[in-house]
């Protein structure tokens, strides 16, 4: 008899089971599935080989993409091995956190701006491109909203956060994440939306609202819709894929100022239900849009791979290059950040209510980098995936 357990978001995508099974629910019995995938993943046989020693952002920008990662501000002011590294590799950088409601706004009339602003000079002086993230999400939303805010003033309230927001770094930001996470396939809605508190207090306009508001307070900035849960050729990705679709058509038919999609592409190495050709047309039809497409939370969780760690860089490394292969060959896409650069820093590892890293049966080796700052296979795949695309 297989016990059923409901998992959440964050769990699925920590356990990295989205890309395997259908979101929500996990039969334990489908777990002992696992291993035979695996033995389709490992070929010991592929070979990951660099020419040179250009950066990650050299490659990029040689064919004139940009490379960059998400970071948070404690390690890369407090590891200076980390911050070489960051400046070595990286051409574009977005906050990891300290762009987001709880970290800016201590109450409802008041904004801090003292992190943000020191990576936003970080940016400047190290010649980097900033993302923003991320002005309406469902998450990280601090403790008074709830309390304070209601239907009555939502829209005034989300309009000076934006217009501050935006503002302040009005030419500095390269692109914001307007919206995140608005679809949700299972919310039994025909239009899909996710039922966040958004939704409840201002309907579905929330939206056009949000990308107008950020047009109005920095006309320079790319605006952009990001979003996870889009890359498998599995029935939950598939809807998805169709229900974001439909919302960047409305919005466009609407004339929203809307520029790009963001795709998160939080990956798992234990899947093999990528479809290159299914993921391509997928990016054809949004770029048929005039959309830009940036890859904007690139990472492979190894959680479900063998302990042994060449075999893992392996199969990640081969997730990582099939993905960016077929991915770049859209030549709307126009820009890839991994959701960090070093395992060391990797959110898969930790428990983000708390903080806490999480009881994993090994460390985990999900990003360019291992902990100590070395180029893993993963590193030689993503500079490989940008080798071969074609120029911008
Ligand atoms: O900085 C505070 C610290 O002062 C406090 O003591 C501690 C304990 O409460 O929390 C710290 O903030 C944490 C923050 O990460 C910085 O480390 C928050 O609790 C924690 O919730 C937050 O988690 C972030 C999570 O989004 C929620 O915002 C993760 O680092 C970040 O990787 C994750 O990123 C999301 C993207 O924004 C959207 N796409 C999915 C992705 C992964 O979930």
């Amino acid at each position: 008899m297989t016990r059923k357990i409901l998992l959440n978001r964050r769990q699925i995508l920590q356990l990295g089971l989205g890309g395997l099974t259908g979101i929500g629910t996990l039969a334990l019995g489908q777990a002992k599935c696992l291993s035979k995938q695996l033995e389709k993943l490992d070929n010991p046989n592929r070979k990951f080989t660099v020419i040179g020693q250009a950066s990650l952002k050299q490659r990029a920008a040689a064919k004139g993409l940009f490379y960059g990662a998400a970071v948070r501000i404690n390690p890369l002011f407090q590891d200076k091995k980390f911050r070489a590294n960051f400046i070595q590799e990286c051409g574009a950088l977005v906050p990891e956190w300290d762009l987001k409601w709880t970290s800016l706004r201590p109450d409802i009339s008041s904004f801090n701006f003292t992190y943000a602003d020191r990576l936003a000079k970080f940016t400047q002086s190290n010649g980097m491109l900033l993302r923003g993230h991320t002005l309406v999400w469902h998450e990280s939303l601090p403790t008074w909203f709830q309390k304070e805010v209601n239907s009555a003033n939502v829209a005034k309230i989300l309009q000076q956060h934006i217009k501050t927001v935006v503002g302040r770094y009005a030419r500095q930001v390269h692109s914001w994440d307007v919206v995140n996470e608005a679809i949700d396939i299972k919310s039994g809605r025909a239009d899909n939306l996710r039922n966040t508190p958004w939704l409840q207090l201002m309907g579905p306009d929330y939206i056009e609202f949000a990308f107008r508001t950020a047009a109005q307070a920095d006309p320079h900035a790319l605006l952009v819709y990001n979003e996870y849960g889009l890359d498998y050729d599995s029935r939950d990705d598939e809807a998805k894929r169709v229900a974001v679709l439909k919302l960047l058509k409305d919005l466009k038919w609407r004339g929203t100022p809307i520029h790009a999609l963001g795709i998160q592409a939080h990956l798992n190495g234990a899947s093999t239900l990528f479809n290159s050709q299914k993921f391509r047309s997928f990016l054809g039809n949004v770029a048929s849009l005039g959309l830009k497409i940036l890859i904007t939370e690139l990472d492979v969780l190894d959680k479900n791979l063998p302990e042994d760690t060449t075999k893992r860089d392996q199969i990640v490394a081969a997730v990582y290059e099939d993905y960016l292969s077929a991915v770049l060959q859209e030549k709307a896409v126009i820009g890839v950040l991994t959701w960090g650069l070093s395992d060391r820093y990797t959110w898969l590892a930790e428990d983000n209510s708390s903080g806490k890293l999480l009881p994993l049966p090994f460390s985990l080796r999900p990003l360019p980098l291992d902990v100590n700052g070395n180029r893993k296979l993963a590193w030689n795949a993503i500079a490989r995936a940008f080798d071969s695309a074609p120029r911008r």
